[in-house]
């Protein structure tokens, strides 16, 4: 049979079995809890739907857009930048819309690396993040995913035993699926290591509004002349809840955006133009929008912690994103897709199978926060059931 090389390197997919019984659950009419993917259930702001529908009557909404985003768009974005992290971009050189950040970090890896290149990556990680230099024909090398010293000592390490020096490391923080945060010390750190290796940094920001406690994610572009060597991606589906609009930015070093920019006007005409007024409107407001999707996560997350709690089980709260990335049971003989499949068949409940962020995530399950109050903690109650008694304390880190 013919072999196709962009498939070379991609395993098969850990969630296909877990969906086909998930669907084979609910065709048999089972109430499954589904705390699998991390797809947002609210609904994305009033204002931000009607700039939708009046944006759709005008006679030019049809067409083809910008690849780069039209320039208003842009405008919103650097707007956002200033207030939120007091940083200047410029809309014309340091920004573009992507479609999803998801696309736009495929793009930039297919830009950025030629055959054999490495890329130095969280581990377990966000599966693009690894996945997006392996299918543009590089490798990756993991590295903790704590932000710290360890880290970078890792990254030192890695960088001498190279054959050829990696190209970029991949920096997510609040990350997925750890839940960790990064401050503003960590990143002018790795912002020095950077530029002393000549490597560029990417940071991965889509939860920079869904924190928890009082201190807001930074950029990296907070840091002075992280501009020279950082591209940072930011998403419009965790902060206003619409994943499936497909919207994302990178931003950052303009030799980097300029390279993506002549990728994607070979790729795309860019996102339907609507939906970029209604995300105009959204990033107007991003300071509300924020204020009530923190609000609504942070009650989901206690209820699932509460939950748990309930039933003996001490799980840490997350100090930030959509998920809780949780140990398996010490006494569970399988591994995160057995347990996943467990879980499933004996609760009918869904969850991520930590291998699915990597080898380093086999002994961990994530839950993400896509349910309501009530269902969270019967999830939580369901699932604290597969948790030995003797074995329920145990549980004293989610990282
Ligand atoms: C860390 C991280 N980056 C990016 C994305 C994808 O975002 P988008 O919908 O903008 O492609 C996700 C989605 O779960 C994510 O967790």
């Amino acid at each position: 049979m013919r072999r196709f090389p962009a498939l070379e390197g991609l395993p098969p997919y850990v969630f296909a079995e877990i969906n086909r019984l998930k669907a084979a659950a609910a065709a048999a009419g089972q109430d499954i809890l589904d705390l699998g993917m991390g797809n947002p259930d609210l609904q994305p702001p009033r204002v931000v739907l009607e700039a939708l529908s009046e944006a759709v009557e005008r006679e030019d909404a049809h067409r083809y857009s910008d690849s780069r985003g039209i320039l208003e768009l842009r405008q919103a974005k650097a707007r956002y930048y200033e207030r939120r992290f007091g940083v200047k971009l410029d809309p014309e050189t340091e920004i573009i819309a992507t479609l999803g950040s998801k696309e736009g970090f495929a793009t930039l890896a297919r830009t950025i690396t030629a055959p054999g290149d490495t890329a130095l990556v969280p581990a377990p990680c966000y599966p693009i993040h690894a996945f997006a230099f392996i299918m543009a024909s590089g490798a990756v090398t993991g590295l903790p995913a704590h932000p710290g010293d360890e880290l970078l000592r890792a990254a030192e390490e890695a960088i001498r035993m190279a054959p050829r020096k990696p190209i970029a490391m991949v920096l997510n923080y609040p990350s997925n699926p750890l839940t960790v945060t990064a401050d503003i010390e960590f990143y002018r750190e790795a912002v020095a290591f950077a530029k002393k290796h000549d490597i560029l940094l990417l940071s991965d920001l889509a939860y920079s509004e869904i924190y928890f406690g009082d201190t807001p994610p930074p950029s990296i572009f907070e840091v002075e002349g992280a501009k020279d060597i950082a591209v940072e991606f930011t998403s419009m589906s965790k902060t206003f809840s619409m994943a499936g609009w497909r919207l994302g930015f990178a931003a950052g070093a303009p030799h980097v955006i300029g390279a993506m920019a002549k990728v994607k006007s070979y790729l795309d005409y860019g996102g339907f133009e609507p939906m970029q007024h209604a995300a105009i409107r959204a990033l107007d407001h991003s300071e509300s929008a924020g204020a009530d999707v923190r609000a609504r996560y942070e009650s989901r997350r206690d209820a699932l912690i509460a939950g748990f709690a309930d039933a003996g089980v001490d799980v840490p709260a997350p100090d930030a994103t959509m998920f809780v990335w949780m140990p398996l049971p010490e006494d569970f003989e399988g591994g995160s897709v057995a347990f996943a499949e467990h879980a499933l068949k004996t609760v009918g409940v869904a969850v991520s199978p930590g291998v699915g962020f990597g080898p380093s995530g086999e002994d961990h399950m994530r839950l993400a926060l896509i349910a309501d109050e009530d269902r969270l903690r019967e999830a939580a109650g369901r699932l604290a059931g597969l948790y030995p008694a003797a074995a329920k304390p145990r549980i004293v880190s989610n990282g």
